[in-house]
């Protein structure tokens, strides 16, 4: 087994080190603010209702139940608890010039990545693979059908991907953040992605769900499943979510 200083995860880490006298960043250019979020014009739309957010939840009582349950019940997601876990995760709170702040930090306001959902079981949403869009609040079908097998295979056919009521996608978007910390975005989009993935286990403790990040999967069999090309736009990270 190689050693730790001469595998990839040491050049990777001590190659994106900041050191005062090496440049921290350079902006190789701006961002086109038709880049700052993807969307799909040409899929159909689904219309979500604004999430209830009028609910109160304990925030230490969240912090202290929060566990990874990994066996839940057939029952569907309602709409509205479903609509909550995606403003967890990438609600718009405020706006500063043409960002769109949302519920989670994010390096420089990029937020490079995107949030795709497969629906297995969502009161009024028809089974099937969609995008979720940002700036509008919409779900942008990809895929209509039941797509169970096919996310439980590429996700090493872990039960609890199998059982999910909804699964939570996230594919990192490397140029969003690399245009702006080049070779250090490595770093940055997977803590990105850790804030959003725990304010979505928060807010499915908060609603009695229950739910589990997934690490371990074949990229290139979701990338596929996506249609991402896996380089510029690449899977990183998944949660469960179902009733218990
Ligand atoms: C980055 C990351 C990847 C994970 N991947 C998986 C996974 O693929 N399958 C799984 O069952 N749990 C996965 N988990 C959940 C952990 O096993 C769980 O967080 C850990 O056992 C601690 O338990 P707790 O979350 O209930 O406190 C992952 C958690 C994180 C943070």
């Amino acid at each position: 087994m190689p050693s730790y200083k001469q595998g990839i995860a040491f050049r990777y880490i001590q190659g994106t080190k900041y050191h005062r006298d090496r440049p921290m960043r350079d902006d190789l250019g701006s961002i086109p603010a038709t880049h700052r979020y993807k969307n799909y014009p040409d899929a159909a739309r689904v219309q979500l209702p604004q999430p209830d957010l009028s609910r109160p939840a304990d925030l230490w009582q969240c912090l202290a139940r929060r566990r990874s349950e990994r066996n839940y019940s057939s029952d569907p997601l309602s709409l509205d608890d479903f609509v909550r876990l995606l403003w967890a995760a990438q609600g718009v709170t405020a706006r500063a010039g043409s960002h769109l702040l949302r519920t989670a930090p994010s390096a420089g306001a990029l937020y490079p990545f995107e949030t795709y959902l497969y629906v297995d079981r969502v009161e009024e949403i028809p089974q099937g693979l969609y995008h979720f869009n940002v700036a509008d609040f919409v779900l942008e079908r990809l895929k209509e059908g039941n797509f169970n097998r096919d996310i439980t295979a590429a996700s090493l056919k872990q039960p609890v991907v199998r059982r999910a009521a909804v699964v939570f996608i996230w594919t990192a978007m490397m140029l969003r953040c690399m245009v702006k910390y080049r070779d250090r975005a490595v770093r940055y989009i997977p803590m990105d992605l850790g804030h959003v993935c725990q304010n979505v286990q928060l807010a499915a403790t908060a609603m009695g769900l229950g739910s589990c990040p997934i690490g371990a999967l074949f990229d290139d069999d979701i990338n596929q499943l996506l249609g991402v090309d896996g380089e510029e736009e690449t899977v990183l990270y998944l949660i469960t979510v179902g009733k218990l």
